[in-house]
Formats: structure tokens, C-alpha cells, sequence
């Protein structure tokens, strides 16, 4: 047969794939249950500011974050560490996604606040390594992508839970061309990842009184993967009886966002990696723009909270980066002080940046010299907070 040999090295390939993920399903069967915070002597924070306008929005977030948390850092229960070395720079450096120092202090703390970084694509002119989103939300098992997309003048309150370990993402920097003309990737879904993302979406559904939980999948074409997400979901589902659950295909529920008489019936959306990935942008779109959408990366071990959009390397060559939007990276700081069990913190965080952004709107960030800097914006948010 031709191409003989390509076939038998496509198989060596394949098998180590699925051998990796065999072992990912094991260690998901064992793992424990989610850190308890409040037990902790102190709750460690490491802080990478990233690439592009990452340190900008890191700092000013990092600024806001450490005067809610003045008297736990004061008290010891509380510590900022900076994480250096998760530039493009370094990872190009090093050749890796996250270079092994920066990994092993990542794994040093409990939380990490992450601005954004540069992502590499094949024909870019830098080296095609993977994300270091991605990589982070792997090698920490980041399972729940969590993103909150609120426009309250519309009725819009959607939490979008977005599955983070696995879909076209577990495997997606291992795809090959098989021949010259043939190539492939790989999406992967187990029974145990699917499960624990559905448990966190109806645990938080229940939790918050809301009343539906739509699954979003294209399980009418990809049927094993998606077909099994779904199956899986529904099987949650039926612990949680009081929430209506209801089926969405990914690209109807584009449309369907768009729809404004239907769009303010959903509440918490559940889905695979890729679909939540593309239709989180679409939604924060109706906020204002990723650039106000902030997510929380939750795993059972570690938790990191960031910004849902890129490095937007653009502004930093243009000049602009003093005038990036930090709202993300803040919004994001609200999940965090909630994640770690201080709710009403989270809360006036929350209330703050709504006085700010949608309220009263003294200073407006408009991403150019038009506006606000980060840097008044952050102070805008700090005396807000202080009248509260
Ligand atoms: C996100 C981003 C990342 C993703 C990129 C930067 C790899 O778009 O956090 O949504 O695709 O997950
Ligand atoms: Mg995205």
C-alpha cells in the first residue's frame, strides 16, 4: 500500500496521544476535592503581567486587588508573589510554553493573576509553541473556564461555562500532517471531564436560584465527542431537577445571542472548549468588548483568573498602551476575591466597577489618548470603592 510508512508513524503518534490521555483520565479519577482557602495559614497569589498591554492591566489590577486585601496582606494571610518570565521573550528563549522555573513558581502559590500573553501562529515568524493559557490551564488542570457576561439594561446575565482541559484544546498543538497533503488534529472528551464542568455549572446554577442551563455542543456532526458531552451532561442534569436544561447546536446559539427577544431567557451556558472560546467573545461583545470580560480558570489544586482576550500587541507599537481597558483584568479580580471565600469583597468590587463602567462613567477608557489612562481608571475604581 502506499504511504506504508507514513501510516505506521501517523499510528506511533496517534497511540501516544491516547496513551497520555488514558493517564489524564486516571489522574482525573483520583483526584480529591477542591481546596478549602479558609484553611489555608495564607492564600499565596503569584502575579504574571504577561506580554503586549499584559503588564499594564496586570498592574493596575494587582493595584486595585491589594487595597480590597490591604489588612489580610497586613495580617500575613494574604501574599502577592511576582511571577517573572512568562514573556514571549523567555518562552521563545527557552523554547517551551512555560519555561520550567516559571512553572514551578506558578505551582508554588494557590492562585495566580495572569494578563494576557502572545500566542504564536504557525507561519507567524516566531516559533509555533502552544499558548501558555492553554498550557497553564493544562498543566494545572484548569478544568471550568468561567465567564460572566452582564448588560443589566437589556436583562443580560449570562455565566458562560466553558470547558478548559479538553475539546480541540487537550491536543491541539499535537495534530500532524500524515502525508504532505494529509493532515490531522484531534479532539478529545472523557466521561470524567465532562462530568466535573456540568457539576460546577448546576452546582452554580442552583446555587445562584438560576433557572436554565443550556448545553451548547454540535453533536448533530461531531457526534462522538460532542454526543458524549452532551449524554454526560444530561446525567448531571438530572440531579438538579428544578433547572430546566435545554440543547443548543453552537451555531444557532450564535444567532441566537444576537436575538434580543430571546437572548435575555439564558442564563448559564455549558459548554465544550472551543464553542465556550468563540462564543465568550461573541458575548462580551454586547458588554462593551472582550476588553471588559474578565474569566476565572478553576481546578480542584489551583485557580488563575485573567483577562478572556489576547495581548493586543498592537496598542504597545501604536503607542497606547497607558490607555488599555484594565475592566477585564478587574473583573476578574471580583472572581478571584469570590474563589477564595470573600464574597462581600467581591461583591463591592463588583458594585464598584458597575458605578464606574456603566453608572456614573466619570473617566472612559477608549483604548486611545480620547480617553482615560489604566492608571486614572484604576484609581477611579479605588476611590469609588472607598465611598462604599
Ligand atoms: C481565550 C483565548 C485563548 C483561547 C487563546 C489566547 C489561546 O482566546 O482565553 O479565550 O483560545 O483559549
Ligand atoms: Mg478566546
Amino acid at each position: 500500500m502506499a504511504n506504508e510508512k507514513e501510516l505506521e508513524l501517523a499510528c506511533q503518534k496517534f497511540r501516544k496521544i491516547l496513551e497520555e490521555q488514558l493517564d489524564r483520565v486516571e489522574n482525573m479519577k483520583e483526584q480529591g476535592d477542591f481546596v478549602d482557602y479558609g484553611k489555608l495559614d495564607v492564600v499565596k497569589i503569584g502575579v504574571c503581567g504577561g506580554d503586549g498591554i499584559g503588564p499594564t492591566i496586570t498592574a493596575q489590577a494587582r493595584r486595585v486587588l491589594e487595597f480590597v486585601l490591604a489588612d489580610k496582606v497586613e495580617q500575613g494571610k494574604v501574599e502577592f508573589i511576582d511571577i517573572e518570565g512568562l514573556t514571549i521573550e523567555n518562552r521563545i528563549a527557552k523554547g517551551k510554553a512555560i519555561p520550567d522555573d516559571v512553572m514551578q513558581s506558578l505551582k508554588s502559590c494557590h492562585i495566580i493573576l495572569k494578563g494576557p500573553t502572545t500566542t504564536p501562529q504557525k507561519g507567524s515568524g516566531m516559533p509555533n509553541i502552544e499558548s501558555a493559557n492553554v498550557a497553564m490551564r493544562k498543566a494545572l488542570d484548569l478544568f471550568a473556564n468561567i465567564r460572566p457576561v452582564k448588560v443589566p439594561e437589556e436583562g443580560i446575565n449570562w455565566t458562560i461555562f466553558r470547558e478548559n482541559t479538553e475539546g480541540g484544546y487537550a491536543v491541539g498543538s499535537s495534530g500532524f500532517n500524515v502525508t504532505p497533503d494529509l493532515a490531522v488534529d484531534f479532539t478529545i472528551t472523557t466521561k470524567q471531564g465532562s462530568d466535573r464542568i456540568a457539576r460546577l455549572a448546576y452546582d452554580y446554577a442552583r446555587k445562584n436560584k438560576l433557572e436554565r442551563v443550556s448545553l451548547v455542543t454540535k453533536a448533530n456532526v461531531i457526534k462522538t465527542t460532542d454526543g458524549n458531552f452532551l449524554e454526560d451532561c444530561h446525567k448531571v442534569a438530572d440531579q438538579y431537577p428544578e433547572i430546566l436544561t435545554d440543547e443548543w447546536y453552537a451555531d444557532i446559539m450564535t444567532a441566537k445571542l444576537v436575538d434580543k427577544k430571546r437572548r435575555r431567557d439564558f442564563k448559564v451556558l455549558l459548554l465544550p472548549n472551543l464553542y465556550g472560546d468563540i462564543i465568550s467573545d461573541e458575548a462580551a461583545e454586547f458588554q462593551g468588548g472582550v476588553g471588559t470580560a474578565g474569566c476565572a480558570n478553576i481546578g480542584k489544586k489551583y485557580a488563575m483568573f485573567e483577562a478572556i482576550h489576547g495581548s493586543a500587541p498592537r496598542m504597545v507599537t501604536e503607542g497606547r498602551a497607558q490607555y488599555a481597558d484594565p475592566c477585564s483584568m478587574l473583573r476578574a479580580c471580583v472572581m478571584l476575591l469570590s474563589h477564595i471565600g470573600l464574597q462581600d469583597r467581591a461583591d463591592k468590587l463588583e458594585r464598584a466597577l458597575d458605578i464606574c463602567s456603566f453608572e456614573e462613567k466619570k473617566f472612559v477608557i477608549t483604548g486611545r489618548d480620547t480617553g482615560a489612562t489604566c492608571d486614572e481608571f484604576g484609581d477611579y475604581v479605588m476611590a469609588t470603592l472607598k465611598k462604599l
